[in-house]
């Protein structure tokens, strides 16, 4: 067995007093990709968020190719945080896209995906540019370089975004409902780019109710009701029966005919 790309070992996230993730134990495999699936409010975009680092774990840790997250433990196992440049290095082997685009709107296609070139890693315009236009090439837009994000659909805009994410080379890409906000019609571009991403090896974590493309792209599916990971396995265990009552619950109102046909 490889090193995991990401290993969540008994993570807890707690807000307030409110308990949302309870420890949660989770090996992303290496290029493959991860689905993530449960009713709204268990805790999917909190547990990506962790993995992230843009939410701080309670308690447990999160590594990221043998490198943990934040923290580390001195002898006596006290929690101590790393140094920020040494967690920036961390960070930097993985990308997200979101649900909102989060592009500049007052920056063409071109300048949000060179932007973070320019700033994070202190490329030249030139380079930047030339870097950025190869990766709105590999999600097929670059006829829409010089547009700005109100001169695009929401599919195209969601491609930038993926084109941005990957411009800074991470490691692992996160996506966070990627296609929610999306008219269904626009959708299938999206999911295309990033079926794509995954036969190029890219390691993957999707937080998705598109469950035909979790079926069918997806390695390892994962289930997270109320905080707790209650499922993991390949998308043929999922539809094995018995099923947890939970999770028969949930492909009831989410499973689509032809996403079971697929199967
Ligand atoms: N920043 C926050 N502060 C307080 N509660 C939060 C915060 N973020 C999420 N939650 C709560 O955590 C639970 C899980 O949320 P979330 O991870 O967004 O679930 P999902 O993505 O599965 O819909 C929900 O009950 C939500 O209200
Ligand atoms: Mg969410």
């Amino acid at each position: 067995m490889s090193l995991p790309a990401i290993a969540v070992k008994n993570l807890v996230k707690k807000f307030g007093d409110t308990t949302v993730l309870h420890g949660i134990d989770l090996e992303i495999p290496q290029g493959q990709v991860s689905c993530l699936i449960g009713p709204s409010g268990s805790g999917k975009s909190t547990l990506l968020r962790c993995m992230a680092f843009l939410e701080e774990a309670t308690s447990g840790t999160i590594t990221v190719n043998g490198e943990v997250l934040g923290f580390t433990e001195n002898a006596q196992g006290v929690r101590e945080r790393i140094s920020a440049s040494a967690n920036r290095a961390i960070r930097a082997q993985i990308g997200m896209v979101f649900q909102q685009f989060n592009l500049w709107p007052h920056m063409t296609a071109l300048g949000n995906v060179s932007e973070a070139l320019k700033m994070v890693q202190k490329m030249s315009r030139k380079q930047a540019e030339e870097q950025a236009m190869a990766q709105l090439v590999k999600v097929g837009l670059e006829s829409r370089a010089g547009h700005y994000p109100s001169q695009l659909s929401g599919g195209q805009q969601q491609r930038v975004a993926i084109a941005r994410a990957l411009a800074l080379k991470p490691k692992i890409m996160l996506f966070d409902e990627p296609t929610s906000s999306l008219d269904p019609e626009l959708t299938g571009e999206v999911l295309n780019v990033m079926r794509d991403l995954a036969a190029e090896g890219m390691t993957m974590v999707v937080v998705s109710h598109e469950i035909g493309f979790a079926a069918t792209v997806g390695q390892q599916i994962n289930f997270l009701d109320h905080g707790k990971l209650i499922f993991s396995g390949p998308p043929q265990d999922v539809f094995r029966k018995p099923r947890n009552p939970r999770l028969e619950q949930f492909l009831d109102t989410y499973l689509d005919r032809g996403a079971s046909m697929l199967l």
